[in-house]
């Protein structure tokens, strides 16, 4: 079904690859980004999600969102992050059931579950273990998504995504990447799934070398088609005592 998506930060590296892709399935896009969005075909509002106005503007008409804006580094202060992702990830949720929208896509990630050991992971779900302050704003976004879907029976995508680049960047991704392509189908599978209650769902390509499951992803629709294993020639091997590869978040357990 072909649903009128607000996208938040949207003027950033995921959200630039949804609005190219994702009008390809048949949905009508709105833009929120606090800067500035220049030629795009989309519709676009410039402000902050911490603002209810902004919201309640934004989210007029809207059937679903994707919800990616606030600040994704590891090593952001507890200040930062207390705006951006944990206040304004509340604000986005509460303004799209207020406004009767009914899916919610959230940008999770693999640092809300940063401190499980892979030798002792349950690939599938693997219990809220974050591995910095980043990765405890990401686990309070998931948290407020299975509450927004238990209590108001919003269905609400949690999407724990590894490594998302135009091509792996180290060793590590080469488990943990998920391609542009494959980010578009991952959204495209959430926005669109019939039987979506709540899931947290990986965000990772077909990665011969991955860690996690596709199996949640795939019930949702899911099929990814790239693997990172293309780009493994040159990359050196990893120590599997190394944080790097022993840790679900890799090094930043010690940072
Ligand atoms: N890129 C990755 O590999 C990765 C991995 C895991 C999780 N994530 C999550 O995915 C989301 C998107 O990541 P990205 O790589 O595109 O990040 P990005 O920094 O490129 O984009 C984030 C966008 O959010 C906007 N933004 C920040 N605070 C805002 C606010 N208060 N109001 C309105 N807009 C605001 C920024 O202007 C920016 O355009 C983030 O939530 C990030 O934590 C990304």
């Amino acid at each position: 079904m072909a649903e009128h998506v607000l996208v938040t930060g949207a003027a950033g590296r995921i959200g630039r690859c949804l609005a190219d892709g994702l009008p390809a399935h048949g949905h009508t896009l709105r833009l929120l980004d606090m800067v500035p969005i220049e030629d795009t075909p989309h519709e676009v509002v410039v402000g902050d999600i911490t603002d209810p106005a902004v919201l309640e503007r934004a989210m007029k008409g809207v059937t679903a969102v994707v919800h990616l804006a606030g600040i994704p580094s590891t090593s952001a202060s507890f200040e930062r992050l207390l705006t951006a992702n944990i206040e304004g990830t509340y604000r986005v949720f509460e303004a799209a059931r207020a406004a009767g929208a009914g899916r919610l896509v959230y940008a999770s990630s693999n640092h809300a579950v940063g401190f499980v050991p892979r030798s002792e992971m349950a690939p599938a779900d693997p219990p809220i273990a974050p591995d910095s302050h980043y990765g405890v704003s990401k686990a309070y976004g998931e948290a407020l998504g299975r509450y927004y879907a238990d209590r108001y029976g919003m269905r609400v995508a949690s999407l724990r995504i590894g490594t998302f680049a135009p091509r792996p960047p180290s060793p590590r991704s080469l488990s943990t990447w998920i391609s542009p392509g494959d980010m578009v189908r991952l959204v495209q599978a959430c926005l669109t799934a019939p039987d979506l209650t709540y899931a947290a769902v990986w965000g990772v390509s077909a990665n011969t070398r991955r860690w996690w499951d596709l199996s949640v992803g795939r019930a949702l629709g899911y099929e990814p088609e790239d693997d990172a294993e293309a780009y493994a020639e040159g990359m050196p091997e990893l120590d599997p005592d190394d944080p790097e590869y022993a840790y679900v978040g890799g090094n930043v357990v010690r940072d």
